[in-house]
């Protein structure tokens, strides 16, 4: 229940107080065993979720950007691969592809879905890489970096168009690794196979992040790599775990990314209510859909591939003065959030990609305009009225006269490096 007549972006108390007795029987548990890291509970967890994604395998690790870490290195992407994906992701993305020596290179995304376009992403396979004389392997044209990898990211809950994806990779010989982060459960009606899949279970591997406010979130950090490649699972289980299979018994370098056995046990509980939770964010959605239907020439609501069930993340609008909007709004107590202010080839821990202003014109011009408005399984229907009716009151036309002095101007993507 919400107490106060503030609308909050997400209300992470109401589940937990539903929950708090399974939740605090899973603290005894652990409490009383002593096992605070992998065991029973993670193992139990790790087959839930597998069988939940309709994938074989499933690794647990620390948080999401362990598992793209993990997952990029266990497919063998190697120091000075570039490896694809969009600039309107989290920072996540872009960082586990550095951070295992690769380069990330983006690709423009389609202005419906908000998910890598599978055009541009030929475009930069066939325009700007080629086979290299030598060695025959698809490099980049300018950098010369061998392109190994592609991680389309399914973004605000709807799946990335793996078909058109995936031929691409075959063509290539590229691995494609999901960023699943925020699509838990969601699924892609794939036409190659004729049946619908789910996330996670659509490529060599994909990674969950289990962060709080995810559709399963964890009370804490967590994540998970699934996948249907049984050497890949081993290969993530070591790298979690400092490289070992058997106690200091280190095959390679690895990392500390360990699920702990408390942030398991809590998965497990909430994982038998996901569908439930999905169910009732996706009602939400139909009904934003049905409250803002007569204001479609001012506000641009999610669309949903019909190849494509979306599990709701974010309910992510388009309006054109989206800064004065989010102020009113802030106003009469509604949050809100942007995923994400600045595409990330603009934000400066990317400059060294030597990318510009006008490289991504669909994800800069999308970043303008879009707002996260509140989206979570109890939000309910009275607190959803009083966000369009606000939302539609905002974006009503100021009188000619007050219009100059409130609505500021969109500022210059570039000039919002941190
Ligand atoms: C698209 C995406 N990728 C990766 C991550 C990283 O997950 P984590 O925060 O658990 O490391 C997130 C989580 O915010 C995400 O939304």
């Amino acid at each position: 229940m919400i107490h106060n007549s503030r609308i909050p972006f997400l209300d992470l108390i109401t589940p937990h107080r539903e929950l708090e007795e399974e939740l605090v029987s899973v603290f005894k548990r652990v409490v009383h065993t002593a096992v605070f890291v992998g065991g029973p509970m993670a193992n139990e967890f790790e087959r839930e979720f597998a069988q939940f994604c309709g994938a074989d395998y499933c690794v647990g690790v620390g948080n999401g950007t362990d598992a793209l870490r993990f997952a990029l290195v266990a497919a063998g992407v190697q120091q000075g691969d570039a490896v694809v994906t969009v600039p309107n992701t989290f920072i996540a993305t872009p960082e586990a592809i550095s951070q295992v020596g690769a380069r990330p290179d983006f690709v423009d995304v389609n202005e419906r879905t908000y998910n890598m376009d599978p055009r541009s992403l030929q475009e930069y396979l066939e325009l700007q890489c080629c086979p290299d004389g030598t060695t025959g392997r698809l490099v980049h044209r300018k950098t010369r970096s061998p392109v190994t990898g592609i991680i389309p990211v399914h973004l605000y809950g709807q799946m990335a168009d793996m078909d058109p994806i995936l031929e691409l990779a075959a063509r290539h010989n590229l691995l494609v690794i999901e960023d699943a982060c925020q699509a838990h459960g969601a699924a892609y009606f794939s036409q190659r196979e004729g049946r619908w899949k789910k996330a996670g279970a659509m490529s060599k591997a994909a990674a969950f992040s289990f962060y709080p406010g995810k559709n399963l979130g964890a009370c804490g950090e967590a994540g998970a790599v699934t996948t249907n490649d049984k050497a890949l699972a081993e290969k993530v289980r070591m790298l979690r775990d400092h490289g070992q299979r058997q106690k200091y018994n280190h095959e390679v370098e690895g990392y500390n990314g360990r699920l702990d056995a408390l942030q398991a046990g809590i998965l497990l509980a909430k994982l038998k209510h996901l569908p439930q939770w999905n169910q009732q964010r996706l009602e939400n959605a139909h009904h934003y859909h049905e409250l803002f239907r007569s204001h479609l020439d001012t506000v641009t609501l999610p669309f949903i591939s019909p190849q494509a069930k979306s599990v709701c993340h974010l309910f992510v609008i388009r309006v054109k003065n989206r800064d004065h909007l989010r102020a009113r709004l802030a106003q009469a107590d509604i949050a809100t959030q942007i995923h994400y202010p600045t595409p990330l080839h603009l934000r400066r821990p990317y400059a060294f990609l030597g990318y510009k202003e006008g490289d991504f014109p669909v994800a800069e011009k999308v970043a303008r305009e879009i707002l996260s408005l509140p989206m979570y399984p109890h939000l309910n229907t009275d607190q959803q009225k009083r966000v369009v009716e606000k939302v539609i009151e905002s974006l009503q036309p100021l009188p000619v006269n007050s219009r100059m002095a409130q609505v500021p101007s969109p500022p210059a993507l570039g000039g919002q490096v941190p």
